[in-house]
């Protein structure tokens, strides 16, 4: 099948969280189980243009009053063939950040920006004479594909193209005031038509939602939760109705970046058999982070962005988050890489100053990532919601046992320790409190100083866990059949 994924984020080039990591390794996977994967992304002013390739021909983009154009420069996505096209204008694209910056953290211009993106990427297919069999556009910033596909660009070249709507995250749907809508050119009946009201703004997100053929998610149990009031971002009612459209599918991890036998960022590699690296890489991340070194004390890790879908509210809300006490009463190293929200950065700081055994580092740090899932004993994740998470998978691999809140994607991909078989692959709990977050850190330490046999087990049963992207493409494959039907008409969709 020919596929445009069509994102604001691929990695190596843009990332902010774990939406570049699968875009980019379901493609690959994609391209390696023989489909034609084509990516299409902005060029952020962080991508070296030294790198890529110039295609001769600009592209025009109608949008606005005017037509929008755009320098379409090219490069492979590492380690495959498959193409990845940039979109290339300055006033758009060109500066520091995907969404927003430190000083505006939602850029005004956002809609604009990516209605060039998801309209951009079909002129280009247009202009390259490739017809996709398939779209697939991830999240709210290429959620206006879905829309054009199947209004302006309803008939002619992209007649028989199906599309998929992926929601890696319901929380943020691209809202704006309605009169921005006239940058899209999709003209005011659409306001409703299309389905973009949404209390008298804008809203990108449910709009593609509306509109594309298949709708997935990130694991099963995220597909369930979205279609409650809980975790449904007011689109659950929306979300309900398109419910036979709507598919949970779990997201792989990549074993070519991440695997503790050939990680490059690690100082020792280790495996399952050959544990004595895990120990050195313990060693090495408590010198880096300034911590008292010592296999005698265990070692909490945190990768993750600082906001409260992380449950940072539970842990270092000002007044009454976890973190202070879970450092002063107990026998623990913690160590937390993150960027964020700036209370968040500002309370870890303060926090950090005060406890001798707690070490923060805010900043966005690949090399080290790597080392806090290698060095760990625990990584702790207790998020609000998590529509897939990576995280937890990748310590698994790497034999630190995650500690983890039952909901979304951790739900998943966790096993719960048993206590009295000594079965599971890390420890869950269910209420999102600063309590439930400290007394199950406390029971994971209680089990590591106590139960040191039932540790070595979990760790053996995590590591041998495979998170594969192969059965997960050959799903989004069925789907992307099931979204060309929809599209054709032999399977009637729900709107
Ligand atoms: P989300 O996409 O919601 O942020 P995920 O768990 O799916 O959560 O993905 C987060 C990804 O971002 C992981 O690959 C994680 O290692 C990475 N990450 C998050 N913060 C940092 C940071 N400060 N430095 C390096 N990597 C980070
Ligand atoms: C989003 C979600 C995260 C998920 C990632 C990749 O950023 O917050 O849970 O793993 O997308 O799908």
């Amino acid at each position: 099948m020919k596929i445009m994924m069509i994102s604001s984020e691929v990695l190596p080039f843009a990332k902010a969280g774990g939406l570049g990591d699968m875009v980019a390794a379901l493609s690959a996977e994609l391209a390696r189980q023989g489909h034609d994967i084509r990516i299409v992304l902005p060029r952020y002013y962080s991508v070296d243009p030294g790198r890529l390739r110039r295609l001769e021909r600009p592209l025009g983009v109608p949008m606005g009053i005017e037509e929008e154009w755009c320098g379409i420069a090219s490069t492979t996505l590492p380690g495959t063939d498959v193409p990845i096209y940039f979109l290339d204008n300055q006033a758009l694209f060109g500066r520091d950040g995907i969404y927003g910056s430190k000083t505006e953290p939602e850029f005004s211009d956002n809609l604009r920006r990516f209605t060039l993106l998801s309209r951009g990427a079909l002129q280009l297919a247009k202009m390259l004479e490739w017809k996709p069999d398939v779209v697939h556009a991830h999240d709210w910033p290429a959620a206006l594909a879905p829309v054009y596909l199947n209004t302006l660009e309803g008939e002619g070249f992209f007649a028989d193209t199906g599309s998929v709507l992926t929601i890696h995250n319901l929380a943020h749907q691209g809202i704006f005031p309605k009169e921005e809508l006239e940058h899209t050119l999709l003209g005011w009946e659409q306001f409703h038509g299309a389905g973009f009201e949404y209390h008298d703004r804008v809203n990108l997100l449910q709009a593609g939602i509306r509109n594309a053929d298949v709708l997935t998610t990130v694991s099963p149990t995220y597909a369930k939760e979205i279609q409650t009031a809980e975790y449904g971002h007011r689109l659950e009612g929306l979300l309900r109705h398109r419910s036979r459209d709507l598919y949970g599918v779990l997201n792989g991890m990549d074993d070519r970046l991440w695997n503790p036998e050939k990680d490059i960022h690690l100082p020792v590699n280790f495996s399952a058999g050959h544990l004595a690296g895990k120990a050195a890489c313990k060693a090495a991340l408590q010198e880096v982070m300034g911590l008292e070194v010592g296999d005698e004390v265990p070692l909490y890790g945190m990768v993750s962005r600082l906001v409260e879908q992380k449950g940072f509210g539970e842990l270092c809300g000002p007044t009454h988050g976890s973190l202070y006490n879970i450092c002063d009463d107990l026998d623990v190293q913690f160590v937390i890489l993150g960027t964020g929200e700036e209370w968040c950065e500002l309370e870890l700081e303060k926090l950090a100053e005060r406890l001798q055994n707690l070490a923060v580092d805010l900043e966005f740090n690949e090399p080290l990532a790597h080392l806090i899932m290698a060095g760990s004993d625990f990584l702790l994740v207790p998020s609000a919601f998590e529509p897939c998470g990576l995280t937890q998978m990748y310590a698994m691999r790497y034999g630190t046992l995650p500690v983890v809140r039952r909901t979304g994607g951790l739900a998943d991909t966790v096993e719960n320790y048993d206590e009295r078989t000594g079965e599971g692959t890390g420890f869950v709990f269910d209420l999102l409190t600063p309590s439930s977050i400290y007394n199950t850190v406390g029971w994971a330490l209680w089990t590591w100083f106590n139960r040191p046999e039932h540790i070595a087990d979990m760790q053996q049963r995590a590591m041998a866990k495979r998170f594969s992207w192969e059965a997960s493409a050959t799903r989004y494959a069925e789907l992307y059949a099931g979204a060309i039907d929809r599209r054709v008409g032999t399977i009637p969709r729900t709107w």
